[in-house]
C-alpha cells in the first residue's frame, strides 16, 4: 500500500492534469464531450472537457463496427448477450455474482495489469423488481412496477456507479478518493473505498444529510467534512481541491460511474424478458441517474437488445426543481442554478452537474418532466410504504410525480410503467416517523395540505402493559380497517 500511495502520489506531481481512461480493444470505451464533441486520451481531474468544459461520456466505437457486419460477433449479437448474462447467474465467481458486472460486455474494461484485485465489488445490483397492487390501484394503472434500487448494499443506487469508477481510482494506484454528496454517494463511496484500501473524503452540507447515511460514511472509515454550505457549495470546493491535490473525484460528473448506473436499466429489461414498459420514472437531483439510464435504454436499442424505448420521466422536488424550471420555462435552453430547499434532503440540489445528459435523455425518448410537493413526497413515501416496500423520500417523488401524470393524461392507464426507488427506508427514519407522528410539518406552511395525508399516517400507540389495552387497540383497528 505504502508503495502504490507513493508511486500515486508521484505521478500527480509529475503529470498533473490527468486521469487515465482504460483502453481495451474488448469493449473499446473511449471518452467524448457531450457538447463539442473532443475525444480525448485523458480526462482531467474534473473529468470535464478541457476544450469547452462540458461533462465526458464513454462511447463504444467498436460497435458501430460490429453492428455494421450486423452484429455478428458475439461482443455485440444481442441473443448471445442475453444467454451470456444468464448463465452468469449460476456462476460462483464475484465478477459475474455483481449485478454490474454481469453486464461488463457494456462498460468499460478495468485492465488487470499487475494482479486480479481492482475491481472492488460488493455483489451490487441484483435488485427486486416489485409490483406495487395497491399504489397502482389508487393511481389508475394496471401494470405499475418498482425496481427497489435501495436494496444494494449500501442501500442505494449509487452502489452500481462506485464500483466501476472506485475500481477505476484503484487500478490508477489513487491513495485518496472524494466527493460532495447529499449523503448517499458519500456512504456508497466510504464502504467502496475501505474494500479498496483507499482513503475517502467526504464532503457533506452542515445539517441537511440525513442520520443513516451520515453514519454509514463514519463507520466505513472516511474523513467527514460537514461543510457550512448546500451540497452546491461542497461541489464547488471539491473541484478546485482535486485541481491542487491528487484525489480522485467520484461524483456522477466521473462517466465511470454513470457507466454504472447503467446496468440498473439492463437488469430491469432482464427482468421484463427484454419487453421494455411504455415509462420508466426517475428523481431528479444531479441528473446523473437518469443520465445513465437514458444511456442504457439507447445504447440497448442500439444493440438490438429492445426494440423500443420507454418514456423516460424525471421528477423533483418542488422546492429543488431547476430541470423543470429549465424545461418548462426556458424550453432547455438554459439552467438558471437556484438556492434548493426540500425534506427529500438526497435531492435538495440547485445545480444539477448533469442538467444537459439528462435533457437529451429526455428529449430523446419523449419522457416528460414535473415538479412535486413536500406533502405529495411524504404522502406517496407513505403509499409505497403500505405497499410493503420501504423506500427514502427522494425515491417517492416518481409515485407523485406518476400521479400528476396520469392526471395530465402523459400516463394512460393501460401503460405499462416502473417507477425507480433510489434509496432505502431506513435511511431517513427520523422523515418517516415524523411523518407518521403527523410532526413532519407541524408550524409550517404545509400544514394545512398535510391534514389531507391523516389517513395515511400510523402512529405509534403507547399503552400500559395490560393484555385488555391491546385488546381494545387490536378492535379498534379492526372497526377502521
Ligand atoms: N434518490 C436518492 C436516494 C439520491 O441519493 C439521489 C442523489 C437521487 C435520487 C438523485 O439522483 O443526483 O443522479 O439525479 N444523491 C446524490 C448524493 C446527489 O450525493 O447522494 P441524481
Amino acid at each position: 500500500m505504502m508503495y502504490l500511495s507513493l508511486l500515486g502520489w508521484l505521478r500527480w506531481s509529475g503529470d498533473k492534469a490527468k486521469v487515465s481512461i482504460a483502453q481495451n480493444t474488448e469493449t473499446a470505451a473511449r471518452l467524448r464531450c457531450i457538447c463539442c464533441g473532443a475525444t480525448p486520451d485523458f480526462a482531467a481531474p474534473d473529468f470535464r472537457c478541457t476544450a469547452c468544459g462540458d461533462l465526458l461520456e464513454f462511447f463504444f466505437p467498436g460497435w458501430t463496427s460490429d453492428l455494421n457486419g450486423r452484429g455478428a460477433r458475439s461482443s455485440t449479437n444481442p441473443a448471445a448477450l442475453r444467454s451470456l448474462w444468464l448463465k452468469r447467474r449460476t456462476s460462483g465467481e464475484a465478477l459475474d455474482q455483481s449485478g454490474v458486472w454481469r453486464f461488463r460486455e457494456l462498460l468499460p474494461h478495468i485492465p488487470n495489469p499487475k494482479n486480479k484485485e481492482h475491481v472492488i465489488t460488493l455483489r451490487e445490483g441484483n435488485t427486486p423488481l416489485y409490483r406495487l397492487p395497491r399504489c397502482a390501484r389508487a393511481v389508475g394503472v394496471e401494470n405499475l412496477h418498482a425496481k427497489h434500487q435501495g436494496m444494494n448494499p449500501t442501500a442505494s443506487f449509487k452502489d452500481t456507479g462506485m464500483t466501476v469508477a472506485a475500481s477505476s481510482a484503484h487500478q490508477q494506484e489513487f491513495r485518496w478518493v472524494a466527493c460532495a454528496s447529499t449523503g448517499n454517494t458519500s456512504a456508497s463511496m466510504a464502504a467502496y473505498a475501505a474494500r479498496g484500501n483507499m482513503h475517502s473524503l467526504v464532503l457533506i452540507p452542515d445539517g441537511k444529510i440525513s442520520w443513516g447515511k451520515l453514519s454509514q460514511s463514519l463507520d466505513y472509515g472516511a474523513l467527514t467534512c460537514q461543510l457550512r454550505t448546500d451540497f452546491d457549495g461542497c461541489v464547488r470546493i471539491l473541484n478546485e481541491l482535486v485541481r491542487q491535490k491528487p484525489v480522485y473525484l467520484l461524483n456522477s460528473v466521473n462517466p465511470y460511474r454513470i457507466e454504472g448506473q447503467k446496468t440498473a436499466a439492463i437488469e430491469l429489461m432482464e427482468q421484463l424478458e427484454w419487453e421494455p414498459p411504455d415509462h420508466i420514472i426517475v428523481p431528479g437531483g444531479n441528473l446523473g441517474n437518469s443520465s445513465a439510464i437514458g444511456k442504457a435504454l439507447l445504447e440497448m436499442l442500439e444493440l438490438k437488445l429492445i426494440s423500443r424505448l420507454p418514456k423516460l420521466s424525471i421528477i423533483q422536488a418542488h422546492g429543488a426543481n431547476p430541470f423543470y424550471r429549465s424545461v418548462r420555462e426556458f424550453g432547455g435552453k438554459k439552467l438558471e442554478p437556484m438556492t434548493a430547499d426540500t425534506l427529500a434532503t438526497a435531492i435538495r440540489i440547485g445545480n444539477p452537474a448533469s442538467w444537459k445528459k439528462a435533457l437529451r435523455v429526455l428529449q430523446t425518448t419523449g419522457g416528460e418532466v414535473e415538479q412535486v410537493s413536500e406533502v405529495e413526497i411524504a404522502a406517496a413515501k407513505a403509499e409505497i410504504g403500505a405497499d410493503g416496500i420501504g423506500c427514502e423520500p427522494a425515491s417517492a417523488v416518481t409515485l407523485a410525480g406518476l400521479k400528476k401524470l396520469r392526471r395530465s393524461g402523459f400516463v394512460k392507464s393501460g401503460e405499462a410503467v416502473v417507477l425507480i426507488l433510489t434509496g432505502h427506508l431506513l435511511k431517513d427514519p427520523d422523515f418517516t416517523i415524523k411523518f407518521h407522528r403527523g410532526d413532519l410539518f407541524a408550524g409550517t406552511g404545509d400544514a394545512a395540505e398535510a391534514a389531507l395525508t391523516k389517513h395515511l399516517q400510523r402512529a405509534p400507540v403507547v399503552l400500559d402493559a395490560d393484555l385488555r389495552a391491546v385488546i381494545a387497540a387490536l378492535d379498534g383497528a379492526e372497526r377502521n380497517s
